[in-house]
């Protein structure tokens, strides 16, 4: 990737979620460009892509506990001197029936990826507020215009950090400081792997379709490069909004569409390509 000269404007970036995928690739991008970053894992033994790189910080978090991962963050941005850049992405999936996902299944993903991400962007936030410059990105999905089936706390939580980004938008107007809601298409990623819920659904031909496609769509996606390539540009941008990245029909034709058709439209096109019947 040719450099933007980043750490003109980013000395210091906090990624969640860098073990892997996509976290990976960004924090990755990020160092080429020669911003230190802090990268957090749930292990910190998962970071040892990274660790050989001088600037390079080890960060264990695990949004599954909200005080630890809280104080984890506080820590990591003292020891930065004030993240410019902070990097919301660590996720998963949860693949199941709504009926019959369990209450506290369901219940951990929203408060993970939605309530204790909101209190990690609430603690960045205001430090940016104070500095009066930096960048804040929530890494939503495409699933926040197309949500995915069988996958309705995903799908919640990410319209809920999509809610939150715009929210910031507004009120980071005039501060010095953007927020971008950076919505990725589809991925080759581990993502998949590391879902939880129902992997092999054989029982129900519906879900088993379904998850089918998820899987082939995943392997014929983009590699994650592409997407950290996006980031990258939008944050050397320096302007707030909502960035979509992934193949040209995911992230450019298919909101086009949707934009312009009834919803109605949009859920027959999706019924179609998942085979819901
Ligand atoms: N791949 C796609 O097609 C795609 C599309 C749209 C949006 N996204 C979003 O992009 C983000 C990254 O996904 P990915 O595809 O790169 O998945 P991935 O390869 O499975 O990586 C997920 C990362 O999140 C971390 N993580 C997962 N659960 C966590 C938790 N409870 N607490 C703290 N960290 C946790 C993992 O760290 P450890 O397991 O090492 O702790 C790992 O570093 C996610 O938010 C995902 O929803 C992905």
């Amino acid at each position: 990737m040719s450099r933007l000269r980043l750490s003109a404007q980013c000395r210091s970036a906090l990624v969640t979620g860098a073990s892997a995928g996509l976290g990976l690739a960004f924090a990755r991008a990020l160092l080429d460009e020669g911003v230190a970053v802090w990268g957090t894992a749930r292990d910190a033994a998962r970071l040892s892509p990274l660790t050989g790189h001088a600037e390079f910080h080890a960060v264990e978090l695990d949004l599954g506990v909200p005080d630890a991962a809280v104080a984890a963050f506080a820590r990591a941005d003292t020891a930065a001197g004030g993240f410019d850049l902070v990097v919301h992405n660590a996720g998963y999936g949860l693949f199941g029936r709504f009926a019959e996902v369990g209450d506290q299944a369901w219940e951990e993903q929203v408060r993970s990826m939605l309530l204790t991400t909101a209190r990690l962007s609430r603690a960045a936030f205001r430090g940016m507020l104070t500095r009066r410059r930096g960048c804040l990105v929530h890494v939503s999905s495409l699933a926040v215009e197309f949500p995915l089936p069988f996958m309705s706390g995903y799908n919640v939580a990410k319209a809920g950090l999509a809610a939150l980004g715009e929210s910031l938008m507004a009120e980071a107007r005039g501060t010095g400081v953007s927020v971008v809601d950076f919505r990725p298409g589809d991925y080759r990623t581990g993502f998949n792997t590391a879902m939880q819920g129902r992997r092999n659904p054989g029982a129900d031909p519906v879900e088993r379709r379904v998850w089918e496609r998820l899987e082939a769509t995943l392997a014929a996606a983009p590699a994650p490069e592409r997407a950290a390539r996006d980031l990258l540009r939008a944050v050397a941008r320096g302007r707030s909004g909502v960035v979509r990245s992934g193949s040209f029909f995911q992230a450019r034709i298919a909101p086009a569409l949707a934009s312009v058709a009834p919803s109605s439209w949009r859920r027959a096109a999706e019924a179609r390509y998942f085979h819901l019947g």
